[in-house]
C-alpha cells in the first residue's frame, strides 16, 4: 500500500471538503494522512517539520485560488519543502487539487506544478474544480458531478503512479490560461486587487471578545489583546467578518459581492471543472 500526505489550507472549506473525497476514494490504494495548514502563522508554516513527509511515496497540494494565485501560506510551505534526491525511479509522485470562485483559476496549478518539479517531486495529475465563494450557501457543495469528477481523477492517480505522464507533456496541459490573463497576473496585487477587494474595518468599542474571529482565521491574524488588531499575515479571506457577532470586525461585502459577480461575468473560465 502505498502512503499519501494531503497538504492544503482551506479558510471556508471548500478545498478542505475536497481533500476529504480525495481520501475517501484513494482508501483503496493507498493510507491517507493530513497536513491541514488552518490556524499556523507565516512564521509557524516557515519553522514546518518537513520530516513528516519525508517518507511518503505522494502528496497532494490543495490550494483555493486567490487573486488569480495559490495562498501565500501554500507558497510558503513549498518554498520550504526540501529537494529530493531518490533517483528517478523512486521519485515521490504529487497531484494537485485547486477550487475557485468561477473567475478565474489564473497559474495556480501550473506554478505549483514548477515549484515541486524543480524540487525533483514528479507531478502524475492536476484537479481544478469551482467552489463556493465565502459568502455563499456552501451545503451544496461538492455535488454529485464533483464527486464523480474526483473519483475519476483518483482512479487516474492509480494508473499514473505506474506509468507517469511526461512533465513537458504536463507542463503543456497546464499552461491553459488566455492570453488576457497571462497579460492581468502581474497587475493583481496591485490597484487592481484593491478595487475588488473591499477594506476590513475594525471598532474596538464593539469587541466583546468572544474569539470567534481568531477562532476562524486560517492564518492566526487575530490579536485579541491589542484590540483586535489585524497582522500581515492576513490573507482576506474574511472569515473574521463572516463570523463577527457585533460587527467590530466589518467591511463592505455587498459591494464585493457584486464586484465579485461582474468579475465571473467578465472572464468565466471554461471548461469550469478539469482533470489533467
Ligand atoms: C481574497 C480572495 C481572492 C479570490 N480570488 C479568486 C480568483 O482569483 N479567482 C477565482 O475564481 N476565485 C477567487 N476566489 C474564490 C475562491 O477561490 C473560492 O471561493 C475557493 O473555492 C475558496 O476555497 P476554500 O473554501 O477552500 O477557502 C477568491 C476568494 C477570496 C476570498
Ligand atoms: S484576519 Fe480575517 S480576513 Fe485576515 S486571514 Fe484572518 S480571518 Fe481572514
Ligand atoms: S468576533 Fe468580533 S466580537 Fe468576537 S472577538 Fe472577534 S472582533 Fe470581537
Amino acid at each position: 500500500m502505498l502512503n499519501t500526505n494531503l497538504i492544503y489550507l482551506s479558510p471556508s472549506g471548500g478545498t478542505k471538503k475536497v481533500a476529504e473525497l480525495i481520501e475517501k476514494n484513494l482508501n483503496s490504494y493507498s493510507k491517507v494522512s493530513h497536513t491541514n495548514l488552518f490556524g499556523k502563522s507565516f512564521q509557524e508554516i516557515e519553522d514546518f517539520n518537513f520530516e513528516q513527509i519525508k517518507d511518503v511515496d505522494m502528496i497532494g497540494v490543495g490550494t483555493p485560488v486567490y487573486e488569480f494565485h495559490m495562498l501565500k501560506p501554500i507558497k510558503l510551505f513549498l518554498k520550504g519543502i526540501p529537494e529530493v534526491n531518490n533517483g528517478k525511479e523512486k521519485r515521490p509522485k504529487v497531484f494537485l487539487f485547486a477550487t475557485y470562485g468561477n473567475v478565474s483559476s489564473g497559474k495556480t496549478l501550473l506554478n505549483i506544478a514548477k515549484i515541486l518539479n524543480n524540487k525533483n517531486y514528479q507531478l502524475i495529475g492536476a484537479l481544478k474544480l469551482v467552489a463556493p465563494h465565502f459568502y455563499e450557501e456552501s451545503d451544496y457543495f461538492p455535488e454529485q458531478k464533483i464527486v464523480d469528477l474526483v473519483s475519476q481523477f483518483v482512479q487516474l492517480l492509480e494508473n499514473r503512479v505506474k506509468n507517469p505522464p511526461e512533465w513537458e507533456e504536463m507542463k503543456k496541459n497546464l499552461n491553459y490560461q488566455k492570453r488576457l490573463i497571462k497579460l492581468l497576473n502581474p497587475l493583481v496585487k496591485s490597484p487592481f486587487s484593491n478595487a475588488v477587494f473591499t477594506k476590513i474595518k475594525i471598532n474596538h468599542e464593539l469587541c466583546n471578545e468572544c474569539a470567534l474571529c481568531v477562532k476562524n482565521c486560517p492564518t492566526g491574524a487575530i490579536d485579541l489583546n491589542t484590540g483586535p488588531s489585524i497582522n500581515k499575515d492576513c490573507i482576506k479571506c474574511y472569515n473574521c467578518v463572516k463570523v463577527c457577532p457585533t460587527g467590530a470586525i466589518s467591511s463592505k461585502l455587498d459591494k464585493l459581492k457584486k464586484r465579485i459577480s461582474k468579475l465571473q461575468d467578465l472572464f468565466h473560465e471554461t471548461p469550469e471543472n478539469e482533470i489533467y
